[in-house]
């Protein structure tokens, strides 16, 4: 497949992420401090960001290997030390599945706890800590020094 299908599609997905990101945060607080009961449209807005996040990552790591990025650690000292490279090599790629991970733990606790109060925070705290993870790993444009544009 062309890279420019990827890329365009994990750049516009991103948008996707943050969007259900920000909706299951605004659920689930909601759910917190208005003390509402654990609905079906609570538990699809956990849904939407779990979905739109594996997406994310499957589309990720396929650019990932398509653009060559794990050669990088055959010169684990040279990417290291250079810091566009040690983002797209090492920790793009690491601070994303990590976020992926803690959203998906929450999801699951979020689901497997008994108390209303504890699905709703549970989610609260692991979606936040997720997709603030997720705002600090992205390539944002004013990021110069990690600019897509520095590679071939
Ligand atoms: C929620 C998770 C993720 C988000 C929000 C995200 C976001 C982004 C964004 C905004 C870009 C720049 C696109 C552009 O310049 O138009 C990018 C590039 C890229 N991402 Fe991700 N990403 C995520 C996860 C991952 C993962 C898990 C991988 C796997 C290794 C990955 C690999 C890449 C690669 C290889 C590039 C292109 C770098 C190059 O030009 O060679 N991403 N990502």
């Amino acid at each position: 497949m062309d890279n420019t299908i990827l890329i365009n599609a994990h750049s516009i997905l991103r948008w996707a992420v943050l969007l259900f990101g920000i909706y299951a945060i605004t659920k689930s607080a909601q759910g917190v401090f208005m003390k509402q009961s654990f609905t079906a449209s609570h538990s699809m807005a956990g849904t939407l960001l779990v979905a739109s996040v594996h997406l994310q990552i499957v589309i990720g790591l396929l650019l990932y290997i398509a653009r060559d990025w794990h050669q990088s650690f055959g010169n684990m000292a040279e990417t290291m030390g250079n810091p566009a490279l040690r983002f797209w090599a090492v920790e793009h790629l690491t601070g994303m599945l990590v976020a992926a991970i803690i959203i998906q733990i929450g999801r699951s606790r979020s689901k497997k706890a008994k108390e209303t109060t504890a699905k709703h925070k549970t989610a609260l705290i692991f979606y936040t800590i997720g997709i603030l993870l997720i705002v600090a790993m992205i390539p944002w444009p004013f990021r110069a020094e990690v600019a897509r544009s520095l590679w071939p």
